[in-house]
């Protein structure tokens, strides 16, 4: 059986900077009937666990490090007894969340995860955080964006480590270079694709 798609939106909320606003995320569940990666299990380690039921989860990935991305993570990788993985570049954020501590292990761009006869790859874009990832599965047309590029545009930039121009320069170099039919699965919202984004993108940074 080839790789297919879950996803589950779970509810909390989102600090930082000293605000905290109510969220729904997006947590994607990537495999077969025997095993699976999970993308940024946030709020609902129970649901997510159930979601995932007996199979294996081979790593939990994390598109970047804010904490309503990350503050579950663990607890969820204890849960199903996966290591999880983050780009360093968001151990600020991580420690923020977890002092002291690392993830498991680090991702790196153009990494390759393995799952149920596809691949995942990983892509670094940073801009929304300096760590900020997106994983790219060519096989199943689909891109796990994160809060990198939403249905709508680019991902918020006003907050301490996001930068705007660097946002822009990641998506118009490493997503926009995608097909066009590609699917946008992000970390909050509504799906979208490449074609859709492509021209408010293109608008924005100019
Ligand atoms: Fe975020």
């Amino acid at each position: 059986m080839s790789a297919r798609i879950e996803r589950l939106v779970t509810a909390g909320t989102f600090s930082l900077d000293g605000g905290t606003w109510d969220v729904d995320n997006n947590v994607w569940i990537v495999g077969d009937e025997r095993s699976v990666y999970v993308i940024d299990p946030a709020h609902d380690s129970a649901a997510i666990a159930a979601a995932v039921g007996t199979r294996t989860v081979k790593a939990v990935l994390l598109t970047h490090g804010h904490d309503d991305h990350i503050r579950y993570a663990r607890e969820f990788a204890t849960l199903v007894e996966a290591p999880v993985l983050m780009n360093t570049a968001d151990q600020m954020l991580w420690e923020d969340i977890y002092p002291g501590t690392t993830p498991d292990g680090a991702i790196v761009d153009g990494e390759r995860f393995e799952i149920a006869g596809t691949v995942l790859t990983a892509l670094h874009t940073p801009g929304h955080s300096p760590g900020s990832t997106c994983f790219y599965a060519a096989d199943l047309g689909t891109v796990f964006s994160g809060d990198t590029l939403f249905n709508g545009g680019p991902g918020a930039t006003g907050r301490s480590y996001s930068d705007f121009p660097t946002i822009i320069a990641s998506i118009t170099e490493r997503l926009l270079s995608l097909p066009g039919e590609t699917v946008v699965n992000t970390g909050h919202g509504d799906s979208t694709t490449i074609a859709a984004e492509a021209p408010g993108v293109l608008a924005a940074g100019k």
